[in-house]
């Protein structure tokens, strides 16, 4: 049988002998990925150390290997917060103004795919499947192809994949395309990335169409393909369901007394909106002071890429925004933003969705956005809340049902709050039967059973000569 190869930036290892893996997107899926096969997991250990070495730790928990590197200070801040997190997270976000390009960060983002696939093309086997994700590692394939690998690799991409125009305003965009058909299946979250990747192949790169989402560019073949990823549908439901039980849940619902709850959950990232959206509840009191002292919106926003200066700026304009609009309109009675920078667990995050009549999921522009689809799931039939989404999120495209917004139109999400407020029970049914149906249909692992099967079928299929 095949072995699977996941490689990855970050690796959630699991605990000895414990099940647990950390619960963020990736890690959810990519456990998911090992239900049908062995294999090994490959890629940054997360830590940082001076002339680190280039052969990786090996960690062996059960039927799936792990293997990583630590990086030096200089590769962290060139790979990871430079080029990867400065240059292409603003540009796949459409943050043109926010991007910072340098050759430093380029050639250290470059170095550090090559050393990894070095490190990699050691432990990989002639009949491994490897899948890699995420956009750090957009040239590892055609570092892979350079040293000689010829198995199936395919590539992930969990971020928006930008407008041609948008994408190579990149200083190293012509090289990036290049070198990303030396993948074989290129996956990303939505038709409107497929098109802008395959449009920009075919005007810059001379890729020829094939059909089917298969394109030939200099000889070689590539297919792109949307597959929106999942969530994990059951066990999200199951912490729900069983929520109450614990001590965070209880006693936040216990304080909110009488008042609605409106929640938000993002890591602490400007595409996120969480600055904006907190401005759209401004306005929503400002509108409706009746509402006053009667909703309570929750924030939970752990920090994230502190070393990236536009990550820390953010932080302070965040607080800042707090500060200013519980200071203007909160009394001793009443806090309308619950700020909370701190991380929680699934099973506390699952109960703060269930009880929240409204979650708010507002990003400027997000590859798919997975707490859209947490926050429908958590919902129960007897009293379902409602989902306020931008349509600037991947996930809207499947969830048509959800209120739609504008997150740059703060007057239009204020509105929206007030109509999942007001909105009869009745109708908020109706907008939630088909959401939590297609969602759980369309789980992570039916995400990873399409990819990996159509990674399967390219050994068998693309690499053969057409018979006569
Ligand atoms: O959404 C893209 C992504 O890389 C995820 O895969 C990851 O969980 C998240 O961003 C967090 O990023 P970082 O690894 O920089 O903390």
């Amino acid at each position: 049988m095949a072995r699977l190869v996941i490689v990855s930036n970050r690796v959630a290892i699991p605990e000895d002998g414990g099940k647990a893996v950390a619960a963020g997107g990736l890690a959810v899926a990519v456990k998911e990925a090992f239900t049908a096969y062995e294999g090994l997991w490959f890629g940054w250990s997360g830590n940082i150390t001076e002339e680190p070495s280039e052969e990786p730790t090996l960690i062996d928990r059960g039927r799936v290997q792990y293997a990583v590197v630590d990086l030096s200070p200089q590769d962290h801040l060139e790979y990871y917060a430079g080029f990867a997190n400065r240059a292409l997270w603003p540009i796949m976000h459409y943050r043109l103004g926010l991007g910072a390009f340098s050759r430093s960060d380029y050639a250290g983002y470059s170095r550090v795919n090559r050393t990894f696939a070095r490190a990699l093309a050691k432990l990989v086997e002639p009949d491994d499947i490897i899948w890699v994700h995420d956009y750090h590692l957009l040239p590892l394939a055609a570092e892979l192809r350079g040293l000689g690998l010829d198995n199936p690799i395919g590539y992930f991409h969990h971020i928006p994949w930008p407008a041609a125009d948008v994408f190579n305003s990149l200083p190293a965009s012509t090289e990036l395309l290049r070198a990303i058909v030396d993948y074989d299946l290129i996956g990303l979250q939505t038709e409107a990335d497929v098109q802008n990747l395959q449009r920009n192949l075919v005007d810059t790169q001379r890729a020829i169409p094939l059909g089917g989402g298969s394109l030939m560019v200099d000889g070689r073949r590539t297919r792109i393909r949307a597959f929106p990823i999942g969530i994990d549908v059951a066990g999200f439901k199951e912490a729900a369901d069983k929520a109450n039980a614990n001590k965070v849940v209880r006693e936040t619902i216990a304080g909110l007394r009488t008042r609605k709850l409106l929640i938000g959950v993002d890591r602490l990232d400007y595409s996120k909106g969480v600055s904006e959206r907190m401005e759209a509840v401004e306005s929503f009191f400002a509108s409706n002071p009746d509402q006053r002292g009667n909703v309570t919106y929750i924030q939970i926003t752990p920090k994230s890429r502190s070393e990236v200066p536009e990550y820390e700026q953010l932080a302070r304009d965040v607080n800042e925004k707090v500060g200013e609009i519980n200071g203007s309109l909160g009394d001793p009675a009443w806090t309308p933003i619950q700020y909370i920078t701190k991380a929680y667990p699934r099973p506390v995050l699952a109960g703060l969705y269930r009880a929240a009549r409204v979650g708010l999921v507002t990003p400027m522009r997000d590859g798919m956005n997975l707490v859209a689809k947490e926050y429908v799931v958590a919902q129960s039939e007897d009293d379902p809340g409602v989902l306020v989404l931008s349509k600037f999120a991947g996930s809207a495209r499947q969830m048509p049902e959800a209120l739609l917004i504008n997150p740059y139109d703060r007057f239009e999400v204020a509105e929206a709050i007030r109509s999942a407020l007001y909105m009869p029970k009745a109708e908020r049914l109706a907008r939630w039967k088909p959401m939590v149906e297609r969602m759980t249909r369309e789980d992570v692992d039916w995400w990873a059973r399409n990819f990996l099967s159509e990674l399967e079928n390219f050994r068998t299929m693309e690499r053969e000569p057409p018979t006569a």
